[in-house]
């Protein structure tokens, strides 16, 4: 495809849309790789992808192949999905949940996401979505930005707590972080505080420039 072999000299946008959650959603072949970004970061595939990546290498590949049940929150172009599928080889079930029904429009024209079979996409606000549910998960990854920005649900305690009740006993939480300035890094440190006795958190720092990525394992 020629747009693709371009790509390795500058990047090839083939699809732009006005977004009410993420200013713009772009669909571009960059590097010889389809990458989906809204208007001021990577959103899947690129960055993002290396970075979650790195996440579940620490949880550890064989012990989450092992796992039953993923809820994904936050799903873009569900490049962490791919990871987990096609890298990781997971055969369990996959939860994902996307607030934007135009990016899970694209996920599926771009990025064949409604070819997993083992993947159900729930179109939903990831609050409302962990406020409701009776499943229980082994992985939950958090990964929700609007653009740039983290929803403030994602730091306070109700929504820890619910996360721990929905969390079976030895599963873990992968949390994706951005920390661009002070203010984000008092948060994450004040953040991780909320998690002490029944949990062992790990803090991985730079991850990837702006990244700040959390893995916290639920002991009892
Ligand atoms: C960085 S992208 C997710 C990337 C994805 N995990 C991957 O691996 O490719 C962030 C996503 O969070 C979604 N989002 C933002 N707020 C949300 C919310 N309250 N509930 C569910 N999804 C949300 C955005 O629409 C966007 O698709």
């Amino acid at each position: 495809m020629l747009s693709k072999l371009f790509s390795y000299f500058l990047p090839v946008n083939i699809y732009k849309k006005n977004s009410t959650y993420s200013k713009t959603l772009e669909v571009t072949w960059n590097n010889g790789e389809l990458v989906l970004d809204s208007k001021n970061t990577n959103y899947s595939y690129g960055s993002l992808q290396r970075i979650l990546r790195k996440g579940l290498k620490y949880i550890g590949f064989e012990r989450i192949r092992n796992f039953e049940n993923i809820l994904v929150l936050g799903v873009a172009g569900g490049s962490v999905i791919k990871t987990l599928v096609d890298e990781i080889k997971f055969k369990g079930q996959i939860t994902g949940v996307e607030i934007d029904a135009a990016i899970i429009e694209i996920a599926n024209d771009y990025f064949k996401l409604d070819q997993i079979p083992n993947l159900e996409i729930i179109n939903a606000d990831a609050f409302e979505f962990v406020l409701k549910t009776k499943h229980q998960y082994d992985l939950i990854i958090i990964d929700i930005f609007q653009d740039t920005t983290m929803p403030n649900f994602l730091f306070e305690d109700f929504f820890i707590n619910r996360l721990h009740s929905l969390l079976n006993v030895n599963g873990f939480i992968l949390f994706n972080t951005m920390v661009i300035v002070e203010k984000d890094r008092l948060r994450n440190l004040d953040y991780r505080k909320k998690f002490s006795g029944n949990y062992s958190l790990r803090m991985y720092p730079k991850v990837e420039e702006h990244n700040e990525l959390f893995t916290i394992k639920k002991l009892a």
